[in-house]
């Protein structure tokens, strides 16, 4: 059986936890009973939140933490531990930094990939360790739609999304084995201070609030993917079956220029 998380197993971590999703899920799991271990680097945006969830059926407890810090987050996972047993964890932290033109592959490039990508593998590695020894907990990593296929002007981003998609698909075998759920976040379209800068056409795009309630929802649901909007999602799945000539064809057409 697969297992889902509730607080009365243990305390909910939120990586990203100063702004949008993370911000936002870690709200919305002390409304539902969690006590939840918030993390980022800006503590001071962490104890706001906290205050926000006084009066929550659970509470937010700030734990600040580089998630880049390979060392830092293992400690940050053993610290939580000692408060007590972490039975969901989302690893949601990520952002996208771009290189000047000319200049692909650069800096901006492999930020975005230590953050993305090794930011999520570092909190996996010391959560599956801690889980395998009481054979449960939940996982949820945040992927992107923007994952699922090369996409025109996506820089490091999209590449990036598609390797956690893949990670996770893969870290699942691993979880089913020792009884660790784990789960792909891929959200489209969010409102967010992540998007705030977009110029470019955001199709379907969604405020926060209901994003957060659909991610927390899938929690409980416990499936393996969380994907939304469902039409954004089917689509862009569908595109991806096609040949490449007809992809190609159709996403330099009408597709949006990133779906984030
Ligand atoms: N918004 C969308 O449309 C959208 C769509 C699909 C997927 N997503 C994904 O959702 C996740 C959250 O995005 P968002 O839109 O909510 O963006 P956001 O508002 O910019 O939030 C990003 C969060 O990540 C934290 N963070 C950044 N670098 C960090 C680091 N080195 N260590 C620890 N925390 C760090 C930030 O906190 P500090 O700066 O305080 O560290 C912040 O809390 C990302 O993985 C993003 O790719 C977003």
């Amino acid at each position: 059986m697969t297992y889902r998380a509730n607080p009365d197993d243990g305390i909910a971590w939120v990586t990203g936890a100063s702004s949008g999703i993370g911000r936002g899920v870690a709200l919305e799991l002390a409304r539902r009973g969690y006590v939840v271990a918030a993390s980022a680097r800006r503590a001071e945006e962490l104890q706001t939140l906290a205050s926000e969830a006084v009066g929550h059926p659970g509470r937010i407890e700030p734990t600040p933490v580089d998630v880049t810090d390979r060392e830092a987050m293992a400690k940050a996972v053993a610290e939580i531990e000692s408060r007590g047993p972490i039975a969901l964890a989302f690893l949601n932290a990520g952002g996208s930094f771009d290189d000047a033109a000319g200049d692909f592959g650069g800096a901006g490039f492999r930020k975005t990939f230590e953050l993305n990508v090794f930011g999520v593998v570092n909190g996996l590695n010391p959560l599956m360790n801690a889980m395998k020894t009481r054979g449960k907990g939940q996982i949820a990593i945040n992927g992107s739609l923007a994952g699922y296929g090369g996409l025109p002007g996506a820089g490091a981003y999209a590449p990036s999304k598609a390797a956690i998609i893949n990670l996770a698909a893969g870290a699942k075998f691993s979880g089913d084995r020792i009884g660790v759920t784990i789960q792909i976040v891929n959200p489209g379209f969010v409102r967010t201070p992540l998007t705030a800068a977009n110029t470019h056409p955001m199709p379907g795009i969604i405020d926060c609030d209901d994003a957060c309630r659909r991610i927390c929802d899938g929690f409980e649901r416990a499936g393996f993917e969380i994907a939304f909007p469902r039409r954004l999602a089917w689509s862009l799945r569908a595109m991806n079956h096609l040949p490449y000539r007809l992809y190609f064809a159709l996403m330099s057409r009408g597709a949006p220029k990133r779906a984030n």
